[in-house]
């Protein structure tokens, strides 16, 4: 598709606050000539909104959205993938790249009320998220020209932008720089970069955001039942609660007993291996209580295709395409195995292991006349053999005519 060349003169760029995308703003005003308004999502990440918006003004924005989007984002992204048990390479819960897509989604409805010419985000040319927004943005509103200043512009380190920051009297955090690369919001913080680059490196205490070291944790086990309606937690501990106040008691809580940290060497869509900690907390907790009321209420098929479909789902997901017809296709069919995901899992949180150990549903499929070795059994012993010849046959005929050869 062609870009047309018509003049951008209103830009609204993902705006975190942080010195790319404050540098961004100043840069992309100047480049363009254009004005800028700044977007940035409250997705639960604990920060003083009010200094988000005074210092994207203060920098050179015309208008700066503070967006609160935390119930959106639960329960229209992480639920859903809660429900398909969603693990991107069966360790990372998504939490970053669960948000891309609904702050693209929100940055296009404002887009199309402001009447801006182009997107534009902070992220770098060789990372996931780049892929998701742009992805995102051309899925929802392709009209809309994208641009990525720090793919383009001409600094070339940290010091550089500092500088730069200087010279146009933008104000540069006076907070103590941390050596990581975090990303957070309610379903988890994302940590990269400094001693973790290198993979052989034990991530060292000051690099966990979230969770307690496991020798700070209480000495007693903690307990929770978490209640599910049609694989959604409503409840816990026999409270109900809105989705984000079950996904904050849950963090607080599995911190608390130091559960949820993930250190993983993934891929990255673009070809790189990077290496990564995780806190999920929550993601944790729930998804082991998810999976252990499934056990009891989903029938065996089901169960089985459904778990072959998650990494799928989470791939879909990580590689930034959550606005396309297969995700879609595969929420319909988890919404309808989800059905009968009613109930109650109890959870034990002990020394960082988060352990399911009780599942209850008036769904349940288990019956315990079939089930026991007591008295009670009520299962056709002599069944058993007729089945296993049919069942061996194949095999049986397969086996014994290669042994002719
Ligand atoms: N690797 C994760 C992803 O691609 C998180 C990326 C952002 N991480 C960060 N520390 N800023 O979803």
């Amino acid at each position: 598709m062609t870009e047309s060349k018509k003049k951008i003169n209103k830009i609204l760029l993902a705006y975190s606050g942080g010195l790319d995308t404050s540098v961004a703003i100043k840069w992309l005003q100047d480049k363009y000539d254009a004005e800028i308004i700044t977007y940035t999502a409250d997705l639960g990440q604990k920060q003083d909104w009010k200094a988000v918006e005074e210092k994207a003004l203060a920098t050179g924005a015309a208008k700066a959205y503070i967006d609160d989007i935390r119930e959106e984002f639960i329960t229209d992204y992480v639920f859903p993938a809660l429900k398909v048990n969603a693990l991107y390479q069966e360790k990372y819960p998504l939490a970053t790249a669960l948000a891309r897509p609904l702050i693209s989604k929100r940055m296009v409805e404002i887009a199309q009320k402001e009447n801006v010419d182009a997107f534009a985000h902070g992220c770098t040319g060789k990372g996931n998220d780049q892929v998701r927004f742009e992805v995102s943005y051309k899925a929802l509103a392709p009209e809309i020209k994208i641009l990525a200043p720090l793919r383009d512009w001409e600094f070339k380190s940290r010091d550089q932008e500092i500088e730069y920051a200087a010279a146009n009297n933008i104000e540069v955090t006076a907070t103590k720089d941390s050596p990581y690369s975090i990303d957070q919001n309610l379903w988890g913080v994302s940590i990269e970069c400094g001693i973790l680059e290198d993979p052989w490196e034990e991530p060292p205490a000051d690099a966990y955001l979230w969770t307690k070291d496991v020798d700070q944790t209480p000495d007693e086990p903690a307990y929770v039942e978490i209640e599910f309606e049609k694989g959604v937690p409503t409840a816990v501990d026999g409270i109900s609660l809105s989705p984000i106040e079950i996904v904050n008691k849950l963090n607080d809580l599995g911190a608390e007993y130091g559960v949820g940290r993930i250190d993983m060497v993934e891929d990255r869509l673009v070809g790189i291996k990077s290496r990564e900690i995780y806190e999920a907390p929550a993601g944790e907790i729930l998804m082991t209580a998810h999976k252990g009321l499934e056990s009891l209420t989903l029938d065996r098929d089901t169960k089985n295709y459904k778990a072959s479909m998650a990494a799928k789902y989470a791939e879909m997901t990580y590689y930034g395409l959550w606005f396309s017809p297969l995700r879609e296709a595969m929420d319909a069919f988890v919404d309808k195995s989800q059905q009968t995901v009613n109930g109650t899992a109890r959870v034990k949180l002990y020394k960082s292991q988060c352990t399911l150990v009780g599942r209850k549903s008036d769904y349940s499929l288990y019956e315990h006349g079939l089930a026991t070795y007591d008295e009670s059994d009520v299962f056709d012993h002599q069944s058993a053999p007729g089945f296993i010849n049919l069942w061996a046959l194949p095999v049986q005929v397969a086996n014994q005519k290669n042994r002719d050869k």
